[in-house]
C-alpha cells in the first residue's frame, strides 16, 4: 500500500510522514531528499545553472538511491549535506526541468515497488503515485508555517527574523505551485488536512485515521 503526503514547505510534512510510517509499520520515502541530492551533485560539479542542457546532461551521470532512511549520491550518504541553504536555493533549477522530474519519479516508483510505503513530497498523489490507495495533502497557512520554522530555527540557535522566513517561504511556495510539471497541488482524490491550530499529535491521528479507513474499506471490497 502507498500513502502519499504532499504539501507546501514548512507544513511539518517530513517529520509527520516519518512518524506516520513508523506507526503504520511502513517504510518512508522523502522525495525532496532526492531533489536535494541531485542539486548537491550539480553544485559540487559546478554545473552552470543557467544552462538547462548542461544540467540535464550532467544529471545522467549521477546515481541517486534511497536507502531506508538515507539518501545516497553515487554511493555516498549525503543525508546531512543536502540540508544547507545553497542546496535549498538552487533546487528550482533542477526541479523545474521535466527531464529531471521524470528521472527522479522513476527512482521513486522503483523504490516503492512491492513495499508498504509513506511517500512525501509535492507531486506524489498527482504525478508519481496516481494510483496510491491513500492520498493526503497537508497544509497550513503561510503565517503558521513561518512561525513554526522561526521557532525551529531559534531552538537550533539560528534565529532569523519572521518576515525574512515568510518572504523566502512565499517565494518557494510560488515556485512550487507554478512549476509546469509536478506542480504543488492536491490530487482530486486527496484528503486535505489544514493543520492550523492542530498539534502534531492531532495531525498524526487524523492521518492514521484516514489510512485505517482506507485499509478497512479495501479489506471489505
Ligand atoms: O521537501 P523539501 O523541502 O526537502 O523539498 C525541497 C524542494 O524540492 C521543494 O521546494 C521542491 O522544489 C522540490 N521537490 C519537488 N518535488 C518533490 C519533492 C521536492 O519538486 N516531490
Amino acid at each position: 500500500m502507498i500513502v502519499t503526503i504532499d504539501g507546501p514547505a514548512g507544513a511539518g510534512k517530513s517529520s509527520i510522514a516519518r512518524t506516520a510510517s513508523q506507526r503504520l509499520g511502513f517504510e518512508f520515502l522523502d522525495t525532496g531528499a532526492l531533489y536535494r541530492a541531485m542539486t548537491l551533485a550539480a553544485i559540487r560539479a559546478q554545473v552552470d545553472f543557467q544552462n538547462q542542457q548542461e544540467i540535464i546532461q550532467f544529471s545522467k551521470s549521477v546515481q541517486i538511491q534511497w536507502d531506508g532512511d538515507r539518501v545516497l549520491l553515487d554511493g555516498e550518504d549525503v543525508s546531512e549535506q543536502i540540508r544547507t541553504p545553497p542546496v535549498t536555493d538552487a533546487i528550482r533549477f533542477l526541479a523545474d526541468l521535466p527531464e529531471i522530474r521524470t528521472r527522479l519519479s522513476e527512482i521513486q516508483r522503483g523504490t516503492a515497488i512491492g513495499r508498504n510505503m509513506v511517500t512525501e513530497g509535492r507531486d506524489q498523489g498527482t504525478e508519481v503515485f496516481t494510483n496510491a490507495e491513500c492520498k493526503i495533502f497537508l497544509t497550513a497557512s503561510p503565517e503558521e508555517r513561518a512561525k513554526r520554522r522561526h521557532q525551529q530555527l531559534s531552538e537550533m540557535g539560528r534565529p532569523l527574523p519572521l518576515e525574512e522566513i515568510l518572504k523566502a517561504q512565499n517565494q518557494r511556495d510560488e515556485e512550487d505551485r507554478l512549476r509546469p510539471m509536478g506542480a504543488l497541488r492536491p490530487a482530486e482524490d486527496a484528503t486535505v488536512i489544514d493543520s492550523d491550530g492542530m498539534t502534531t499529535e492531532e495531525v498524526l491521528e487524523k492521518i492514521l485515521c484516514v489510512v485505517r479507513e482506507t485499509q478497512n474499506s479495501d479489506s471489505e471490497n
